[in-house]
């Protein structure tokens, strides 16, 4: 017989069966609450709301995938590290910066459940998940949350070239993804309101919540970099600037330096998904760049996620 707290954490596998799913990318998605799940997560994204114990001093880096996560956790892990890593000998030379943040609710990325309850504070943490499937004391309880977004139709560049490098089976056209990335059916979409819950929470919680863009690291990462050491709670000190620190977390987690360190180069992928997911460190790094879109889509397929993101935050402040 099971424990209460056993039985908590019994995902629901019969309702799971039961939610609306699509084939299309890499891995069928399934519609949970509102949000496409890669179907083989659900049962283990539904246990976040319910069993995930936010503390107050929390750091959350939530993110719209393929929006610069990687990049995001490499410079907030390097920022809050600092005092008990050099660079000549820190973790991001032997490791994916993916695995130096947790993954809430994802076993792979050490993010299992029960491991994270035994995790020091405070603790740095991510994820993809919108706000309403986290605990809702993510909020009451004042944790800090980064949110990084990107300029629409290069995040959808990336996600298209992402799935068909993970993907095992036939690749996906540009077009089938478009339409649905339009319809709101890609990984953790729509996108639209991932964007919206995370900017009105920033709206509501501004001490608390900082809402960043990809664009916006690239255009003067070292402005973000300073913002987010603050943000983190461990500013830079006079010494610390006048010796040229902040500069170095830029360049250190720059996209040509991570992307040549060997943790990061092809080789030594992992199958997930019951191989239908081959995820090499170097998947994670492509371009790096702003404005690709123009390299992949039409004009008529620009001008219509134009229309169609227009149309999505219309009176709410947030605009790409
Ligand atoms: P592109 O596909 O446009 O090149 P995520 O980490 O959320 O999956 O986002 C991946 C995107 O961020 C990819 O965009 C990737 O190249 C880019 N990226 C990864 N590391 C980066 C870094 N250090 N600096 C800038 N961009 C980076």
């Amino acid at each position: 017989s099971l424990n209460p707290l056993e039985a908590s954490r019994q995902p629901d596998e019969d309702l799971v069966a039961r939610l609306p799913t699509r084939e299309g990318w890499s891995t069928p998605l399934t519609l949970y609450d509102n949000c496409w799940l890669r179907s083989h997560m659900v049962s283990k994204f539904m246990l976040v709301r319910d069993d995930f114990k936010p503390r107050r001093d929390d750091i959350i880096l939530a993110t719209h995938p393929k929006s610069g996560t990687t990049w995001l956790k490499s410079l907030a892990f390097t920022i809050s590290s600092r005092s008990r890593c050099t660079f000549a000998d820190h973790p991001l030379l032997t490791s994916n910066p993916q695995r130096v943040v947790p993954f809430i609710g994802v076993p792979g990325t050490g993010g299992d459940l029960d491991h994270l309850d035994t995790l020091p504070s405070p603790r740095l943490l991510s994820t993809h998940l919108p706000l309403t499937l986290l605990p809702p004391t993510v909020s009451t309880v004042g944790c800090r949350v980064v949110y990084l977004c990107r300029e629409p139709k290069d995040a959808f560049v990336s996600r298209w070239h992402f799935d068909n490098k993970i993907g095992t089976g036939a690749p996906i056209s540009l077009e089938d993804a478009f339409d649905m990335f339009c319809q709101g059916c890609s990984p953790f979409g729509p996108f639209w309101d991932h964007h919206l819950q995370y900017w009105n929470e920033s709206l509501a919680r501004p001490q608390e919540v900082m809402f960043l863009r990809y664009e916006e690291i690239v255009s003067d990462p070292l402005k973000v970099v300073r913002n987010l050491a603050c943000f983190l709670g461990v500013p830079f000190t006079e010494e610390e600037e006048k010796s040229g620190l902040a500069e170095q977390i830029v360049r250190f987690c720059s996209f040509d330096s991570l992307r040549n360190l060997d943790a990061n180069k092809a080789g030594g992928g992992v199958e997930r998904a019951g191989g239908k997911i081959f995820l090499e460190a170097s998947s994670l790094f492509r371009k790096g760049k702003v404005g690709d879109w123009v390299n992949h889509m039409s004009k008529d397929m620009g001008e219509k996620m134009d229309l169609l993101v227009k149309d999505k935050f219309k009176g709410s402040g947030l605009e790409f």
